[in-house]
């Protein structure tokens, strides 16, 4: 390790982290401990441009202990599943060595040296929007650069599945598949690409926050739950979700947007039938995701053709994608009739990509005002307005998987203190 006279120095890593929605759900575990999942699931990866987990982990012989802050408030690292991905990682470090800086660490070192980790969500943690799959990917991903890890993403993505499940399909881009695996030590249980953003780049992604709340069952026990209580999730994971992969990797191949929606509704739709399948029975969607659901339903059966596929994870927030920018002006035209703003602020209630809005021709609230009813609701007058049930709606795309931010000024700690700044 360094010497005494360089006893002060700080290392520094600053990761940014895209979060993922499954269009093909994970719910339910084999091994509660390794986190393995007894199926497939598939993802697409979110623009971490509109959301991301940004993350620092520092190192230095001057910290006492290892030390976390999570969105600037101090949190303990005791759980298993920090624990898990810091021992994980630890064990695959390489050496390090910065001559100028006189920093010379060598592999054995790394058991003692103590970390310091400020991460930060730009989006509601815990709130069904996968903040701890973004936050796991970026934690490991952040912390394998640190210490010099060589071993490739897929190896790196089972260690951040021991974080959060989910988190290993954060650690690419564009569509994810996490395998299974079979192995008992779960080695071969790791997220794959099946395609990076830029290979279907016509589609876009409106989520609608319902509710930013935090959620009532978490996930982990709701899995559990569903496991033991749940005859349905039998069915599902061995009769319906082998088929559904193989038709759902085909669609992404293909860039077919109307086997692409069937399938990623109907998953959407058959877990949270497991939520109500389990004992006693899960609710994650509440009114307005129902109502979203059925919105989204009527219009694509005017249009014929699927226009906008839905899901919704742990959380009553919709997660919408387009077939392309054309229909998610069409669309974010009809969110904004059924859930107008409360207030007078537009600028506060679409964020992320807000070119949409414009193109839409929706810049000022007295054009969201006078929109006029889809036509698919011809029939269903008077028709009602949701002013105040979504809280705000975020527009985004596939995006690119984790990156290190080689900026100074991004850095969430301290370089001289290594306490959040
Ligand atoms: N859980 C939720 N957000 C997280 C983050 N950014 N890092 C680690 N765990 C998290």
């Amino acid at each position: 390790m360094a010497d005494e006279e360089s006893k002060d120095w700080i290392l520094m890593v600053t990761a940014k982290s895209p979060t993922n929605i499954a269009v093909i759900k994970y719910w339910g575990k084999r091994d509660e401990s390794l986190i393995l999942p007894i199926n497939d699931s598939i993802s697409v990866t979110l623009d971490p441009d509109h959301l991301c987990t940004t993350t620092t982990v520092a190192v230095s012989p001057s910290f006492r202990s290892d030390r976390m802050w999570l969105n600037g408030k101090e949190i303990s690292l005791a759980g298993g599943r920090y624990q898990n991905c810091l021992r994980e990682i630890r064990s695959r470090a390489s050496c390090f060595e910065d001559e100028k800086k006189g920093i010379s660490i060598r592999k054995e070192d790394w058991e003692n040296l103590h970390l310091h980790i400020a991460s930060y969500n730009n989006f509601p943690t815990a709130a069904g929007l996968a903040s701890s799959a973004a936050g796991f990917a970026c934690l490991v991903f952040a912390l394998g650069n640190l210490m010099c890890v060589k071993e490739d993403l897929g190896a790196i993505s089972a260690i951040a599945r021991q974080g959060s499940g989910s988190a290993c399909r954060s650690l690419y881009g564009g569509f994810v598949k996490w395998n299974t695996g079979y192995d008992v030590s779960g080695r071969d249980s790791i997220a794959m690409q099946l395609a990076s953003e830029s290979h279907w780049d016509d589609l876009v992604i409106i989520i609608a926050v319902v509710s930013s709340r935090q959620k009532e069952t978490s996930s982990t026990a709701g899995m559990r739950e569903s496991v033991e209580t749940s005859t349905l999730l039998q069915y599902r994971f061995k009769e319906v979700v082998p088929k559904r992969i193989l038709q759902m990797e085909e669609a992404i191949r293909n860039k077919d947007f109307t086997t692409f929606a069937r399938l990623t509704c109907a998953d959407s739709n058959q877990f949270h039938a497991v939520c109500l399948d389990t004992c006693p029975p899960i609710f994650y969607m509440n009114d307005t995701s129902h109502r979203i659901i059925n919105y989204m339903e009527k219009w694509n059966q005017l249009e014929g053709t699927p226009q906008v596929a839905y899901t919704f994870d742990a959380g009553p927030n919709a997660v919408l994608i387009a077939r392309n920018r054309k229909t998610a002006e069409a669309l974010l035209q009809r969110l904004l009739f059924y859930f107008p703003p409360p207030g007078a602020e537009l600028t506060s209630y679409v964020l992320g990509d807000v070119s949409i809005l414009h193109d839409a021709g929706l810049q000022e609230m007295k054009d969201v005002e006078a929109l006029m009813p889809p036509p698919e609701l011809k029939c269903q007058i008077p028709f009602k307005r949701h002013a105040g049930d979504v809280s705000y709606f975020i527009c985004t795309k596939p995006g690119r998987g984790p990156m290190i931010l080689n900026d100074k000024n991004q850095a969430l700690l301290n370089p001289n203190t290594g306490i959040p700044q």
